[in-house]
């Protein structure tokens, strides 16, 4: 299978994804990484990997019909069966989620429906929670409200300052993402309604 990595960002996460890769635990092809901010780190992480990239711009297309189906030719002419959202910071339209229905994934940094939103992990922290923790998901129109793929609990420590927190949390995320990828690419992942089933 082909994946496609988008991103905006860091991109630890596709670091993360790449490491899972290369070691075997990702058996499918990371054939692309999408970004719509030339000058992110996470190009740089592709690029030092060998990977292709695109980068897409909004402010280059009058609609964002235009901007997306750019995107999605590029999809489908490297027939990609995943798309991995990882630190990108575009809400896709429904049109879009729906040319690749139940193929999208991403990963927010906080236990949903908790603290949905950009800030997931300081909002998390200033509300004063004693647990949170990254979830992996898939994409619908609704934003970080998808079903559930896999989540992992942090504990919120007394010493833990936000900077701290985040650092458990992404440590978390590069755990779980490569994991909810393969499950996808092996097939294991089967939506009955809100809830995925986990066929191991
Ligand atoms: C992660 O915290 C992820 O949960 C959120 O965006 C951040 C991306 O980080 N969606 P990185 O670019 O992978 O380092």
């Amino acid at each position: 299978m082909n994946i496609a990595v988008f991103c905006s960002g860091n991109g630890t996460n596709l670091e993360a994804i790449i490491n899972s890769q290369k070691k075997g635990s990702i058996k499918a092809d990371i054939r692309l990484v999408v970004s719509d901010t030339p000058d992110c780190f996470a190009l740089t992480r592709a690029k030092n990997a060998g990977i292709k990239t695109l980068v897409v711009e909004r402010k280059n297309f009058k609609t964002k019909k235009d901007f997306e189906e750019a995107i999605l030719k590029a999809l489908q002419k490297e027939n990609i069966g995943l798309v991995a959202l990882a630190g990108y910071m575009r809400i896709l339209s429904g049109d879009f989620i729906k040319a690749y229905e139940n193929r999208i994934i991403n990963i927010h940094p906080a236990l949903l429906p908790s603290f949905k939103g950009t800030q997931g992990i300081k909002d998390a922290f200033v509300y004063g929670v004693k647990v949170t923790g990254p979830t992996v998901h898939f994409v619908t129109p609704d934003m970080d409200a998808g079903p559930i793929i896999l989540q992992s609990p942090v504990k919120v420590t007394e010493d833990d300052t936000e900077e701290t927190l985040a650092e458990a949390v992404h440590a978390e995320e590069h755990k779980i993402y490569p994991r909810a990828i393969q499950l996808f690419v092996e097939g294991k992942l089967k939506i009955e309604g809100r809830r995925v089933r986990i066929l191991e």
